[in-house]
């Protein structure tokens, strides 16, 4: 599916990311920057943090408990502040757009 991933400052890339990898691991492997990542997708860092594109936050369903929580550790939560290592790519996400927030730069 291809993911577009807008950082802060406006650029913008746009990766073809495997069904079945995180929104994160698409990140990370294509070295987007904006998405650290520290805790390699464990949802125990909060670094993965990005906001949803309006049009996608239904597709990418909801946050578990544990990543609200983690959430609170994040700068600038949004209400469709998602942590990119608990989003699952598929196809039904094609076209998927996360921006990355101004602290992960
Ligand atoms: Fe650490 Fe997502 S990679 S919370």
């Amino acid at each position: 599916a291809k993911v577009t991933y807008i950082e802060n400052n406006g650029t913008e890339h746009v990766i073809d990311v495997k069904a079945g990898l995180t929104v994160m691991e698409g990140a990370v492997k294509n070295n987007v920057p904006g998405i650290d990542a520290d805790c390699g997708g464990a949802c125990a860092c909060a670094t993965c943090h990005v906001y949803v594109d309006a049009a996608w936050e239904s597709k990418t369903g909801t946050k578990s408990a544990m990543e609200e929580s983690m959430l609170d550790f994040a700068e600038n939560v949004e209400p469709n502040s998602r942590l990119s290592c608990q989003i699952k790519v598929s196809d039904e996400l094609d076209g998927l757009v996360v921006r990355m927030p101004e602290s992960q730069h």
